[in-house]
């Protein structure tokens, strides 16, 4: 995580830069900085907290010039603090740089480098990097050479920009974390993500692991490993630069709940052909030679991947889904008929990458399914399918985990009518309420009571959220919502599993939320009874025909009736608006809560 950026050109950097760190907060929050060439030498400004606080830092500063970096920091290495901020540099300050990643191997040339008298400011794995390079200049390198020599000492994963005093270029480069150059008219731009450049060009260059960039005002010069010349294709996104902005909106978050109408019909058009699925990407036959399906994914993912073994499983394809982070140290055994599919909104989460490589050198085939064109498990893998969301600027995923399931149905569909020689059960039914989905989903977020239900919601006793089947996987996600955005204690549990434990914690004082879709109806009904009798306030979500659990809830909050295997992403979108107004009530910094990012790209 961290987000880093760095921009060539034009008459002043700071404001760019600024706009740059802005749109990369929700890879983190703890500190804000940056450097710029100005020829006074290079002048730093960092501070701990938000990038609000540094603009406000520099309003009164002359600080700018034509080259510069920038960082928004998630914190690994050493507290939040101002002295821990990026850029760092050396003990002359003839180089500042920026990171993203770990460097695994600091301890260790720190040590190196204090012997050899270099005097450390801060407690970041980062800070070696300057001292490095400053070194490598002192014995006469040229500043490409220097900080070749010194990337070559590192191990780890970064992605790093680095602008030394008196050189009208920066130098970067990537290993197992993101970077992607912004070619522009007046400017050049490196970042983290694209939505950081994407209000001054929509042109861009996706960077491969070892590449080193050199880029100056008119140029961006790239080189492999060895030194070698390598050409990577300008692309042009077709992201909206709105689409990453609040609009009227006060949250990201509930501009993006807002927005599941639109992405989703995004994500499904021209996708459903009839009562069959039309992929561009994968023509029937596609799967012919998969025998079994592992899904690999972290946090929301996880849940939309847990969402999708459902999907196949019903339909008798052999299918289970693994937390990602456990997934290469205990491998599950695949060959060379086995699919792994990362799901991984960013394409970047560094836990999915390693899990899909594990997968990959055992001879598995792999998928990744993810919404950013040009992220690392995209071009890393066999195939990717892209869900096509448009860009999530808020930390806690809401449009796209309804996207990631969305093209899950559709991806099962190919995958079950390749791998059991029939079409999924229903599907023509399934396909028509999928084509319905955009406009279901719009009469919830146009008219739902959940901001009154989440007034039920600001205890702190615990929630609970439950749910059968397809609600299962629903009731984690609305659980992890509730958390990440409430700080309040949320769990979710299949509903079934309430009395061997939880049930222990349910009392008058402790909400629980449960989510019906028209399977297994009466046993979830006898659950939510469980809860009751025990005093609990049940809130139950399910379809408006469902007056069963309408009877014994205490509050009810209705969806659209539609197809029961896609009742339970309605349910969810009620799920993300009761967190969303809980947290709003309880002032909670909804968009960007603490101690998480959007994007970890560390493991
Ligand atoms: C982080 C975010 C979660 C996200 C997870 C996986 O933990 O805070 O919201 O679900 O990463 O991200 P991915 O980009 O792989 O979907």
């Amino acid at each position: 995580m961290c987000g880093i950026t760095a921009r060539v050109g034009g008459d002043g950097s700071l404001e760019p830069l600024l706009s740059s760190l802005q749109n990369l907060e929700y890879r983190g929050y703890d500190s804000a900085g940056i450097a710029v060439q100005n020829g006074r030498g290079i002048e730093i400004s960092k501070f701990e907290g938000e990038v609000s606080k540094l603009e406000s830092e520099l309003a009164d500063r002359d600080h700018d010039g034509p080259i510069g970096i920038g960082h928004t920091r998630w914190s690994t290495h050493g507290p939040p603090t101002d002295a821990n901020a990026h850029p760092h540099t050396g003990c002359q300050g003839r180089v500042a740089a920026v990171h993203n990643g770990i460097i695994e191997n600091y301890t260790e040339l720190r040590e190196a480098l204090q012997e050899r008298g270099h005097e450390f400011t801060s407690d970041t794995d980062t800070e070696v990097i300057p001292h490095l390079v400053e070194e490598r200049l002192a014995d006469g390198l040229d500043p490409e050479a220097a900080f070749r020599d010194a990337i070559d000492q590192l191990e780890g994963s970064y992605a790093i920009a680095m602008i030394v005093d008196g050189e009208p270029t920066v130098y970067a480069t990537r290993n197992g974390s993101p970077l992607v150059i912004g070619v522009g008219d007046d400017a050049n731009y490196l970042a983290s993500d694209v939505p950081a450049f994407l209000e001054f060009t929509d042109r861009v260059v996706y960077l491969e692991d070892d590449d080193v960039v050199a880029l100056t005002d008119g140029d961006h010069r790239i080189t492999d490993a060895d030194g070698d010349p390598v050409s990577r294709p300008v692309d042009t996104v077709d992201w909206d630069p709105e689409d990453a902005e609040k609009g009227s909106y006060d949250h990201y978050m509930l501009k993006e709940i807002h927005e599941q109408p639109v992405a989703l019909r995004q994500t499904l058009h021209g996708r459903i052909d009839g009562d069959d699925v039309a992929l561009e990407e994968f023509p029937p036959g596609s799967f012919d030679d998969v025998d079994r399906v592992q899904f690999v994914a972290c946090g929301t993912s996880y849940h939309a991947a847990l969402y999708g073994e459902w999907l196949l499983s019903k339909d008798g394809v052999d299918a289970t889904t693994y937390i990602a982070s456990e997934y290469a140290a205990s491998p599950a055994p695949v060959d060379e008929d086995t699919l792994v599919v990362g799901v991984t909104q960013s394409g970047e989460t560094a836990d999915t990458l390693e899990a899909l490589e594990s997968a990959r050198e055992r001879g598995a085939r792999t998928l990744a399914l993810t919404n950013v064109i040009g992220s690392t498990a995209a071009r890393t893998c066999d195939d990717a399918l892209f869900i096509r969301a448009g860009p999530e600027i808020g930390v806690a995923a809401t449009k796209t985990f309804s996207s990631q399931v969305a093209t899950l149905v559709l991806l099962a569909e190919r995958l079950v009518r390749d791998i059991t020689g029939s079409p999924t059960s229903d599907h023509a039914d399934r396909l028509d309420a999928l084509a319905s989905l955009p406009e279901h989903v719009e009469s919830i977020t146009t008219d739902s009571r959940a901001a009154d239900i989440s007034q039920r919601c600001l205890g702190d006793n615990g929630h609970f959220f439950i749910g059968r089947g397809n609600a299962f996987p629903v009731a984690l996600e609305g659980a992890l919502k509730f958390k990440e955005i409430t700080y309040g204690h949320a769990e979710g549990f299949a509903a079934g599993e309430l009395k061997h434990g939880p049930l222990a914690l349910v009392t008058p004082e402790t909400p629980v939320i449960a989510i019906g879709t028209g399977h297994d109806e009466a046993r979830l009904k006898s659950n939510v009874t469980e809860s009751r009798t025990r005093g609990a306030p049940v809130i139950a979500i399910a379809p408006r025909t469902a007056s069963d659990l309408a009877d014994v809830a205490e509050e009810f909050l209705p969806v659209p009736a539609t197809h029961p295997d896609l009742v339970a992403i309605l349910a969810n979108v009620q799920l993300q608006l009761i967190a969303y107004h809980a947290a709003n009530a309880m002032e909670r910094s909804i968009d960007k809560p603490r101690n998480l990012a959007k994007s970890v790209t560390v493991e």
